[in-house]
């Protein structure tokens, strides 16, 4: 896809906030500093428009980004992070609920894993509680450059069998630092748009 807007439009944290004007929204699941911030400059061609860092816990709020006024990116707080409080983990598990539930103008959840690290227990949670409310979903397996090229196949392989992918839902092995997979990402988000 050719970008030619990216927009950060706002940081909600209650329905209320969301922006009403009926765009899709594809949003970005994952544990905490899995590369969800970067997978969205990544495929929009920007530095640092989603903020990354490499302490986990950056991202706070649902984060809108609106790309070429068609739709929105939404960048989700990520899951898994031990420093977060009992209470803070039951107000993001409030919050996301929410949004993943109610929101009509969701079309699919990107959701995030590590390629090097079979999923983790939040990592099959999320994709049970995905496929519970019957949430297209897409995976995305990033930091492949981080995997000897050989041995990307059997990563993926481990990703599809812990996870119990259903067979409709598209897989995508990606790198933010090497765009490794990047046009094959656009094209499967294309189809949900
Ligand atoms: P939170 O907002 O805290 O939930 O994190 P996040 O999922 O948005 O992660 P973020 O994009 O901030 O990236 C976390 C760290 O992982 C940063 O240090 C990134 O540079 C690094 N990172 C992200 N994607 C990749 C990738 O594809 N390859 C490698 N090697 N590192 C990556
Ligand atoms: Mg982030």
């Amino acid at each position: 896809m050719k970008i030619n807007q990216v927009e950060f439009i706002i940081s909600a944290v209650q329905p209320s906030q969301y922006p009403k004007d009926g765009l899709p929204e594809i949003a970005l699941a994952g544990r905490s500093n899995v590369g969800k911030s970067s997978l969205i400059n990544k495929l929009c061609n920007r530095k640092n428009i989603a903020r990354t860092s490499q302490k986990p816990g950056k991202t706070q709020t649902l984060n809108y980004y609106k790309i070429n006024d068609k739709f929105y990116f939404v960048d989700v707080p990520g899951y898994g992070y031990a420093k977060v409080s009992k209470k803070e983990k039951q107000a993001w598990g409030r919050m996301l609920e929410t949004y993943f539930t109610t929101n009509k103008q969701l079309k699919a959840v990107i959701q995030i894993v590590d390629l090097r690290h079979p999923p983790s227990n939040d990592d099959q949670q999320m994709y049970e509680f995905l496929k519970y409310y019957e949430i297209p979903t897409i995976i995305v397996a990033t930091k492949a450059d981080k995997i000897p090229k050989g041995k990307l196949q059997k990563h993926q392989k481990i990703v599809k069998e812990v996870l119990n992918i259903e067979p409709n839902d598209p897989i995508t092995l990606f790198s933010a630092h090497s765009g490794f997979g990047k046009d094959e990402l656009w094209r499967t988000i294309s189809q949900y748009l």
